[in-house]
């Protein structure tokens, strides 16, 4: 008998020793599935679970969620993060609404041309809710494939991807390709951990590359360290008695659409913008530490400065409000403006 092939050990391995009931699973719903990929993109299983739960519950399909204001969207998304996706998720629901009457295209190519779905997600969708032939290359595959075939290279750069997506299409099964993807997902986020995999219990310890060549630690290649730019501010923490100022934003390409405090920039006397921008007069203010919160491309270094205010009379009340502490908290807001918040 010919050694089992590694789709089928993944195989074996997922239906003994995988993950069977994550909420997400035991369906073909595609709109469900979509929904899941889309917040697991960025953010752990364990986090996701009360927000997939809770965003199913007021949005139970996608004309729900089509016909829901983008406000009500980012409140359930408020929290966990990377808040492009709960815009993209917004339109895609849309466009499925209307360019597909409300019925999810099944090819990875239809797929891939909506907002927020990119290749590896496309596969996911396809292969879970279709049963597509297709092949999955996130960062855990990518550090699956890079430790058994040892290759090297930082896996985001183009020439490496270009060769783990090939790698990835010649090792997809005939059959079964959900316990496959799904054993993929699982043996990444189980055994294949970053940091101190679990080679003992890995389908694929016999050939593995890393394994024998004892360099689990070393593959995948670490990630060029790019500098990214930094930008500094201010945040205006505008308080009467217990209220606070808040302002939704709107046209900012960085959290549009969240309630956060207004800013300005570093040089700026805050006391002076406070009166010609909102028309109150701040009686005192204290320069709070700063709070450094990384995105993708860049370093945001916020200094919070608490201002204040002898009333609440503003002067332009466009997108902006006093809220009571505790009232402000449920909006929705970047989690580092949250945490500033609650701080405060
Ligand atoms: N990460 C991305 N997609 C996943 C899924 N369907 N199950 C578990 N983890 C995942």
């Amino acid at each position: 008998m010919p050694a089992p092939s590694f789709a089928q050990r993944i195989i074996l391995w997922q239906r003994r020793h995988g993950r069977h009931h994550l909420p997400w699973q035991n369906t073909r719903d595609p709109y469900r599935i979509w929904l899941s990929e889309i917040m697991l993109q960025q953010t752990q299983v364990e986090t996701v679970k009360s927000y997939y739960l809770r965003f199913l519950s007021v949005f139970p399909n996608v004309f729900a969620l089509a016909r829901a204001p983008v406000t009500q969207v980012l409140e359930l998304w408020s929290g966990l993060g990377y808040y492009r996706r709960a815009h993209f998720l917004h339109h895609t629901a849309r466009r499925i609404v209307d360019d597909y009457h409300g019925t999810f295209p099944e090819t990875e190519q239809e797929l891939t041309e909506l907002p927020g779905i990119g290749r590896s997600t496309a596969a996911a969708i396809a292969v879970f809710a279709f049963h597509r032939h297709a092949a999955i290359l996130d960062g855990n595959v990518k550090r699956i494939l890079a430790r058994h075939h040892g290759i090297e290279g930082d896996p985001t750069q183009s020439s490496v991807e270009k060769h783990m997506w090939a790698v990835a299409e010649t090792l997809l099964p005939k059959n079964n390709l959900p316990a496959y993807t799904q054993g993929l997902m699982d043996l990444g986020a189980q055994i294949c951990t970053r940091t101190c995999p679990d080679c003992p219990h890995c389908p694929l310890r016999q050939d593995c590359f890393a394994h024998a060549a004892q360099q689990t630690a070393l593959l995948p290649s670490p990630r060029q360290r790019q500098t990214i730019p930094e930008i500094p501010f201010q945040l205006l923490v505008i308080r009467h008695q217990d209220r606070i100022l808040l302002e939704e934003r709107r046209t900012q390409k960085i959290w549009s659409g969240l309630w956060s405090f207004p800013e300005c920039a570093m040089g700026e006397d805050a006391t002076q913008i406070v009166k010609q921008r909102f028309g109150l007069k701040a009686c005192d203010h204290v320069v709070h530490t700063p709070v450094r919160h990384r995105l993708t491309h860049r370093l945001l270094i916020m200094t919070p400065v608490e201002l204040h205010v002898a009333h609440e009379r503003l002067r332009q009340t466009n997108h902006c409000r006093f809220y009571r502490h505790k009232e402000a908290l449920s909006c929705a807001m970047p989690t580092p403006i949250r945490r500033i918040l609650a701080k405060i």
